[in-house]
């Protein structure tokens, strides 16, 4: 089947099978490697990315239901060499250890902040419940959030950069 998809702001038409999922249309048809697969099943988050504008599990929809519909994964997020302020957060505030869930959770972070500029903690958590990390515990992709929430509202991010999770 045909289907025509903007990805990160560009058109793509292309023929898929019926059953193709999103990531692997993204991952194998437009190289778009970024986003992960981490269990396929929907569990674990690190296929995430934006279909407008909703934080989508992109193993849990077929590539067909994305027709015409506007899709944004982590290549797209940084605005040329300038990264976005969920992923300078990451960096500033040791968000990540191994990366492999990173994509997705700077995914479902971008889509709480787009809907919440200024999220409690618990807001946060709530906001990524649905991407699971095994390396960090956590506190640190917390803390790399609030660093972009105070970024994206003007303000300077709380806090040292050198604290590491507990
Ligand atoms: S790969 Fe999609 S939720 Fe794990
Ligand atoms: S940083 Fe390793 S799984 Fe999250």
């Amino acid at each position: 089947m045909e289907v025509g998809i903007s990805v990160n702001g560009t058109d793509y038409r292309s023929d898929v099978e019926p059953r193709t999922l999103l990531v692997h249309f993204l991952r194998d048809q437009l190289g778009l490697t970024g986003t992960h697969v981490g269990c396929d099943t929907g569990y674990c988050g690190a296929c995430t990315v934006i279909v407008d504008g909703r934080a989508v599990k992109s193993c849990t929809m077929f590539a067909v239901q994305a027709d015409g519909r506007s899709v944004r994964t982590v290549e797209g997020v940084a605005n040329g060499d300038e990264l976005h302020p969920v992923q300078e957060g990451f960096w500033e505030r040791h968000g990540l250890q191994c990366g492999f869930c990173t994509p997705g959770m700077i995914m479902s972070s971008v889509a709480l902040l787009e809907h919440n500029d200024n999220p409690t903690e618990s807001e946060i958590r709530h906001g990524i419940e649905g991407n699971l990390c095994r390396c960090t515990g956590y506190h640190n992709i917390v803390r790399s959030v609030r660093y972009a929430s105070a970024k994206l509202r003007g303000e300077k991010p709380e806090g040292a950069s050198g604290e590491v999770a507990p």
